[in-house]
């Protein structure tokens, strides 16, 4: 079997795909809608998929949200099936713009997988930071009119940061050893952190779009 870092160094990547990476409240969901707006990406939101799956009230829907009202992560075997899923329905795209994915080391690996599979890589890791104060602010704030349920109650909202520091922060360890993360302050106006992830990703992005 070829290696995965064989994968990051080799692959001739003709779509331009990255990882919008950070905690919950972080401004993922935000940046990314600008972002495949700009650069027609496919965006794929695991958050935003489960949400689609309890709104339909799946059997898969609703398991999950008794765990995401807990704020602990959903099993990696389903998100990695709603992932594998959606780029078979979108192998046509010029690129993906994963968020909110992958949230553990397994999901990278199950990713970096699935994408070989597709001929193609992750090119880049954009990671914003967000103090947790002002995450907690945020998400508090949104849980007055957003109707999430899991940004309700502070202990949640917690919870679900202390789950990104327990099994989340190590997927950027994993994707450092291929040199593939970048920082950028994700504090300030939407507009200017657009600015700043717009600046990293056109100094790499060498593809036709
Ligand atoms: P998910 O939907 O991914 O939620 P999250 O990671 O907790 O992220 P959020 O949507 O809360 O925050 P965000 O970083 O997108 O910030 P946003 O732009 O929304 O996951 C929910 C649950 O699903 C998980 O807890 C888990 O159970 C499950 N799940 C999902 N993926 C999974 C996976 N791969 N594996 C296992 N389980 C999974 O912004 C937040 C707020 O801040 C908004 O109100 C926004 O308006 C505001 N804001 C944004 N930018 C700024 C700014 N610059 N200044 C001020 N406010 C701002």
């Amino acid at each position: 079997m070829i290696s995965l870092k064989v994968v990051h160094l080799k692959v001739r990547n003709t779509m331009f795909n990255f990882i919008l990476f950070g905690p919950p409240g972080s401004g993922k969901g935000t940046q990314s809608e600008k972002l495949v707006s700009k650069y027609v990406l496919k965006h794929l939101s695991t958050g935003d998929l489960l949400r689609t799956e309890i709104q339909k009230q799946s059997y898969l829907g609703l398991e999950a949200k008794k765990i995401m009202d807990k704020g602990e992560l959903v099993p990696d075997e389903v998100v990695i099936g709603i992932i594998s899923t959606a780029l078979k329905a979108n192998s046509e795209s010029n690129g993906f713009l994963f968020d909110g994915f992958p949230r553990t080391e397994a999901q990278a690996i199950a990713l970096d997988e699935l994408l070989l599979q597709h001929q193609t890589a992750i090119d880049v890791v954009l990671a914003l930071k967000v103090n947790e104060e002002e995450l907690v602010k945020r998400l508090l704030h949104r849980g007055i009119t957003s109707g999430r349920t899991d940004d309700l109650n502070e202990e949640v909202v917690r919870a679900r940061i202390t789950e990104y520091h327990k099994k989340t922060s190590v997927v950027a360890d994993y994707y450092n050893q291929f040199g593939k993360v970048v920082y950028v302050k994700g504090e300030g106006s939407v507009d200017e952190i657009f600015n700043n992830l717009t600046h990293e990703i056109d100094k790499r992005k060498t593809k036709v779009m």
